[in-house]
């Protein structure tokens, strides 16, 4: 059946730094230690956890900015590899979490949104590049008048409005979506959301969404991953996840939003975490997060839980929950 079709899979995707510890030594850091999930066209997964879990990671290996260690990335059914990622780069584009330093300064907006139009030769005449530039303006909600203006000329909000014109005009099915609100005032974060909301809407574009914040990802995910230490430990629907929670870790993760409703509130079991999270160069054996869980028991200490599906494609990696 076409419409349960996969735009992307990822099958046990792994991500080891070599990192010297010493001279004539280098251990691996395991920034992304096997790590599995489907996007469908035009669906958002969300992707959480806290700094350093290996979220960002995760995306920059998706478009081979990274070479993966291991693992696999199927993209609209074809693998990609090192090979066939120049054909498949259209495809597949990146926003980052910093619009400040991800956008060079001194270049105009123009030139900026025009690069990828230049770099795959997507016009044939000055004025069919400027139509399809001022167009992706309108897009993205940016006033046409700007276009000669400079990046560093722009609040943040803007800037990450200029980022996104930038990702879409080559007609991306995909977006890595990396933290693309988490630098931006508080106040204007809900409105490039909905905006990354509406141009899903308007494009048919499947997003792989960061964020550290829950209530971010909760409002604009159809699914979400939980990330701890390289690795998901649990991944549900959206509103599944958020209602119930299994795995110790995201209920920890969601213990720290704030919940308007009080009856959902007060059945919530809160579990603050002990401790910081480990390096990612020492991880504990077993179930990485044993070492900051309530529920560890000695079998965590030997054996790494794999996800498990707990119905309805809620799958947890957890022994004791
Ligand atoms: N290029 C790199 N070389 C070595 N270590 C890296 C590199 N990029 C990230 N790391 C490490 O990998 C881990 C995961 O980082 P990252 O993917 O940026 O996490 P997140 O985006 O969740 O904050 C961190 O410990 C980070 O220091
Ligand atoms: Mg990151």
């Amino acid at each position: 059946m076409s419409d349960t079709k996969n735009l992307v899979e990822v099958r046990d995707l792994k991500m080891h730094f070599p990192v010297k510890t010493g001279w004539n030594k280098t251990i691996p850091l395991k920034a992304v230690d096997g790590v599995s999930f489907d996007i469908k066209p035009g669906e958002t997964l969300g992707l959480v956890g806290e700094s350093g879990c290996g979220k960002t990671t995760v995306g920059r290996t998706l478009l081979r900015l990274y070479t993966p260690t291991s693992g696999e990335f199927r993209y609209n059914g074809e693998l990609v590899t090192e090979k066939n990622m120049p054909s498949l780069r259209k495809e597949m584009q990146m926003v980052f979490q910093d619009p400040y330093s991800s956008l060079n300064p001194r270049m105009t907006v123009e030139d900026i949104i025009g690069e990828p139009l230049d770099v795959h030769k997507l016009y044939s005449s000055r004025d069919e590049r400027r139509e399809k530039i001022l167009k992706l303006m309108e897009t993205v909600g940016l006033n046409a008048e700007h276009a000669t203006r400079y990046a560093h000329e722009f609040s943040g909000g803007q800037r990450q409005r200029i980022g996104i014109a930038r990702a879409l005009a080559v007609d991306p099915k995909f977006i890595v979506c990396d933290e693309p609100v988490s630098a931006l005032d508080v106040s204007i974060q809900a409105q490039v959301v909905n905006m990354f909301e509406e141009l899903q809407e308007k494009l048919g574009v499947a997003y792989l969404f960061i964020a550290h914040d829950l209530l971010v990802v909760h409002h604009i995910s159809d699914r979400i991953a939980v990330m701890y230490l390289g690795k998901i430990v649990e991944i549900a629907d959206a509103d599944e996840l958020n209602e119930n929670p299994i795995h110790p870790y995201t209920t920890s993760l969601l213990s720290a939003v704030p919940i308007p409703d009080p009856n959902i509130a007060r059945s919530r079991k809160r579990i603050t975490l002990e401790g910081e999270i480990p390096s990612p160069l020492h991880t504990p054996s077993g179930c990485a997060f044993r070492t900051r869980c309530p529920y560890a028991t000695e079998k965590c200490a030997q054996e790494c839980p794999t996800l498990q599906d707990r119905g309805n494609g809620h799958q947890v990696a957890c022994f004791n929950r």
